[in-house]
């Protein structure tokens, strides 16, 4: 049985590559640095969990010192991160790092994380210019894509077998920031209204962890040096992602679609679309697990089932969470519909 390790694997990615791979029949074995957030579902499949701390040298080397046929690298953010692995590359059959579509900028050198909004005007290909590889914070606005980029490089520039696979919006079972609740939360507090700022016409491209893995399964078959965009198959817009959400759940609301872009903010409302061409991935026989409606539903189960007290009750958003309280601005949104109603 082949063996793969997915670093990081306890988040939204390493759980969606973890549960595509021991559906194909790999051995996986799952890393990260604290044992209680190995998911019971993959423990219960086989999988197995091994505490090892990314940034740590010797943990690296107890890993991958014995070579492994297939190595997701799911935590990986550093040129100097990267760099830990570069010794063990020749020994892995396949290595994938996923990166982000983050590291993308378009003509005026704006990406995702700028202040003032990219305007990429067409779908995204692999060829389109990045950031500057850099340091600093790679958790910091400006920081994260540069980060990235170095360590993609990094990689990339020994020639070795790596995969460097650039995400979209995940969404899956697992996330530490699961986006899709600034509508499952409205549906729980049985909201009659969805407020869509921008008219709910805007694009910021959504990647299910299932379609990730996909192509994880992909590139583990046929080993090369390459990047890749990682998208689900279809680039919803704010709306259709409400409606998706509210499908699910079964619930109906009115579709109040809003000119600026307040009240009815969200994670998706972006200036201009952002949508990655996943034409080269498709080229090398990815098959998509579905489109984002049809994948959306395992995150929507996880979350519900957080929010009902399950394993994961942790990870659902509280009240005072700042990315999510902007979402869920009730107040805001209730004002505005009144002035609507009255006319005003
Ligand atoms: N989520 C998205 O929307 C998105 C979009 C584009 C790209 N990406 C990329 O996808 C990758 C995975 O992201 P994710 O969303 O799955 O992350 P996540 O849900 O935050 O999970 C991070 C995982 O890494 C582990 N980890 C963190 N620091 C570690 C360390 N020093 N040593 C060992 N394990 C460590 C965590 O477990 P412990 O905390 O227990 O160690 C967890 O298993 C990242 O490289 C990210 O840049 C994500």
């Amino acid at each position: 049985m082949p063996h793969a390790v997915v670093l990081g694997g306890t988040g939204v990615v390493g759980r969606g590559v973890a549960s595509r791979l021991l559906d194909d029949g790999w051995q996986v074995t799952i890393t990260g640095r604290d044992a209680a957030h190995m998911p019971a579902a993959l423990a219960s499949r086989g999988a197995a969990f091994a505490v090892s701390n990314r940034d740590s040298r010797r943990d690296v080397q107890a890993l991958l010192g014995t070579g492994t046929d297939l190595l997701v690298d799911c935590a990986c953010f550093t040129r100097e991160q990267a760099r830990l692995l570069v010794p063990y590359l020749g020994d892995v059959t396949c290595t994938v790092m996923i990166s982000s579509k983050a590291v993308y900028v378009d003509e005026q050198g704006r990406h995702s994380n700028s202040i003032d909004e990219p305007d990429f005007g067409a779908p995204i290909r692999e060829t389109q210019p990045t950031v500057a590889a850099g340091g600093g914070d790679p958790l910091s606005r400006e920081g994260y894509g540069a980060n990235k980029i170095a360590a993609e490089n990094e990689l990339l520039d020994t020639g070795a077998p790596v995969s460097v696979l650039r995400a979209g919006k995940v969404h899956g079972p697992g996330a530490a920031r699961p986006r899709e609740w600034v509508y499952l939360k409205r549906i729980l507090d049985e909201r009659e209204a969805v407020v869509l700022a921008r008219r709910g016409e805007t694009v910021d491209q959504t990647t299910a962890a299932a379609n990730l893995a996909a192509l994880v399964a992909t590139v583990a078959a046929s080993p090369g040096t390459r990047v890749l965009n990682a998208a689900d198959p279809d680039a919803p817009s704010s709306l259709e992602i409400a409606r998706a959400v509210a499908a699910h759940a079964g619930w109906r609301w009115e579709e109040v679609l809003v000119d600026g872009d307040s009240p009815g903010a969200n994670p998706w409302s972006v200036a201009h679309p952002v949508v990655l061409d996943t034409s080269a991935a498709r080229e090398l026989g990815w098959q998509p697990a579905g489109t984002f409606a049809e994948t959306v539903t395992d995150a929507l189960d996880w979350l519900r089932d957080a929010a009902d007290g399950g394993a994961d009750a942790d990870r659902v958003p509280g009240p005072d969470d700042p990315f999510f309280s902007r979402f869920l601005d009730y107040a805001a949104e209730d004002a505005f519909l009144l002035r609507r109603q009255l006319g005003l």
